[in-house]
């Protein structure tokens, strides 16, 4: 039985990040968003809104569920019985910071497997910390995260 974790830290959600939710979940039955809470970093939007932002953007895909992890996340995959890891893979840049987790999660826990999507590649360019800086200097988002939290990105950053 396969059970997958997409983890990430969703800070927030993007379109490039629910391309693959979505085509991980037409391939797998079960199949968990799973948010980083990392203390050494201060994340524009709290775990609970980075969560929340996931469920409305994936409420057209009943199956997938949302969780939170902290610590290591061949740890948090062993509590929940799981044994791949979903990520997504934009073009050549992120392949060597990939590579190396991939190799290092393997090293970790022999039994889980690191599955690698390509991102489309309308969304092949989208990175979270990209649209935050574009929306911060007034810049449209549309399409670049899901329409459900346009808003709430777009009002986090006017406060
Ligand atoms: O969206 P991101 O920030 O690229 O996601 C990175 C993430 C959360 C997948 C990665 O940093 C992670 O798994 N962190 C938990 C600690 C861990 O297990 N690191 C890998 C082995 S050292």
């Amino acid at each position: 039985m396969i059970k997958c974790v997409y983890p990430g830290s969703f800070d927030p959600i993007t379109c490039g990040h629910l391309d693959v939710i979505e085509r991980a979940a037409a391939m797998f039955y079960d199949v968990t968003v799973a948010v980083l809470v990392n203390k050494n970093k201060v994340p524009a939007f709290t775990v609970e809104q980075r969560m929340d932002f996931i469920r409305r953007s994936t409420k057209h895909l009943p199956g997938v569920k949302v969780d939170w992890f902290s610590g290591l996340l061949v740890d948090y995959m062993k509590s929940r019985g799981a044994n791949v890891i979903i990520r997504g893979l934009r073009a050549t840049a992120d392949f060597e910071y990939e590579f190396q987790m991939a190799a290092m999660n393997a090293r970790l826990a022999k039994d889980v497997e690191t599955i690698f999507l390509m991102t489309d590649i309308s969304h092949s360019f989208l990175r979270s910390s990209m649209d935050k800086e574009l929306v911060a200097h007034g810049g449209k988002i549309t399409g670049l995260v899901p329409p459900e939290i346009e808003e709430d990105v777009i009002k986090y950053f006017n406060r």
